[in-house]
């Protein structure tokens, strides 16, 4: 397939791009494009043939439910028999943006976009070309994260045309995600809130909003081994490159002692070395790249960075990468969350 690629100029130009696209969008076909979080990758979400496209253009699992982004609250009363006073708080304190709900399905919504079960999860994005290209197009658009199942989240324009070229009818691009982890969940179908994915939004702003939130036990501690997450989508190794990710905690000087015996020995046996840092340690490591998500002090930054880093792993073919720990503060619960899924839990204390 002949994929079109499109790059919003910001200015009159714009409307043949947008146009092109919610005709795409409204015969049934895929379109990627910017968001807030991370590049989603869009099908009508009414229509199950357009939807079905999406889990064989990412080779994504069937059991694992997409997001329905929407553009006006009224949308949430269409796709859910269950807007409840909990959902239009959160409506009115966080969207547009980077949260999305879990309610109980209407009928409306098929239950293959859902993955047979009977909630849906919904987000109104605030990135501009997302919006518009809703309003546009008319249609609610189902979007997971415009990647290869397993890869890491696009943030850029070129993450989506390396993964989706060839696969999907157009690719809209502008500047890279601004936030650049997914979208935080929380699941509000039933009797007590429970946060179900990190994200930008954090745990303790849920709770403003709704009081008690739980958090799924298994995403507490960085995604406990062995316990099913309530997200389907979850359980999944995720965010991996080709590299052998781990992550060293402890101590800033055992940290990085540990880190470069790693990357001696490794280098020792022929294997091309990575490391993952913030920028007061960038000097201290040898390896063969290392990479900078930004000041300890600036988890938002790391955020912006990490799939980025990751990707680039595999753009440099590092077998063996190590990471510094970061810190859980605010987004950095997410980045953590996503760091460790890449590590394959793989983490060894100093
Ligand atoms: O920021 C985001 O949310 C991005 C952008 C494109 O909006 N989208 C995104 O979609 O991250 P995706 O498909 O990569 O992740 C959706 C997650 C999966 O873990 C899925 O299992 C979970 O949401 N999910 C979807 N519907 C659900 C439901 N009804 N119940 C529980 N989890 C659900
Ligand atoms: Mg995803």
């Amino acid at each position: 397939m002949k994929t079109i690629i499109s790059r919003i100029q910001h200015n009159s130009e714009d409307s043949i791009v947008y146009e092109k696209a919610s005709q795409i969008l409204k015969e049934g076909g895929l379109v990627a494009f910017p968001t807030e979080t991370v590049y989603g990758l869009g099908a009508d979400a009414l229509d199950e043939a357009a939807s079905a496209k999406i889990y064989s253009a990412k080779g994504r699992p069937s059991d694992n439910p997409l997001i329905v982004h929407i553009a006006d609250t009224d949308a949430l009363y269409d796709l859910s028999c269950q807007v409840n006073e909990r959902a239009l708080k959160l409506a009115d304190k966080f969207w547009p943006g980077p949260l999305t709900m879990i309610l109980k399905k209407s009928p409306k919504v098929p239950d293959s976009i859902t993955g047979g079960l009977d909630t849906v999860a919904i987000r109104m994005p605030s990135h501009p070309v997302a919006s518009r290209l809703i309003k546009e197009s008319g249609v609610y658009i189902a979007a997971p994260s415009a990647n290869i199942s397993g890869k890491p989240s696009p943030t850029t324009g070129e993450h989506v045309i390396h993964d989706m070229d060839g696969r999907i009818d157009m690719i809209i691009c502008d500047d890279a995600s601004k936030i650049g982890v997914e979208s935080t969940i929380v699941d509000i179908s039933g009797q007590v809130p429970i946060l179900l994915r990190p994200g930008f939004i954090t745990i303790e702003q849920l709770r403003e909003t709704l009081g008690q939130v739980e958090i799924d036990p298994a995403i507490q501690n960085g995604l406990a081994k062995g316990v099913v997450p309530r997200a389907p989508g979850m359980k999944y190794k995720h965010y991996s490159p080709n590299a052998e990710v781990t992550i060293v905690s402890g101590q800033p000087a055992q940290v990085e002692e540990k880190i470069n015996s790693l990357v001696l020995e490794k280098k020792a046996l022929g294997f091309k070395t990575g490391v993952l840092c913030n920028t007061e340690d960038f000097d201290k490591y040898s390896a063969d790249l290392v990479i900078d998500l930004g000041s300890k002090t600036d988890e938002a930054g790391e955020a912006r960075q990490l799939f980025a880093a990751l990707r680039r792993l595999d753009q440099e073919e590092i077998d063996f990468a190590y990471s510094e720990e970061f810190t859980s503060h605010d987004v950095g619960a997410a980045v953590m969350n996503r760091l460790v899924k890449a590590a394959g839990h793989k983490i060894i204390h100093v």
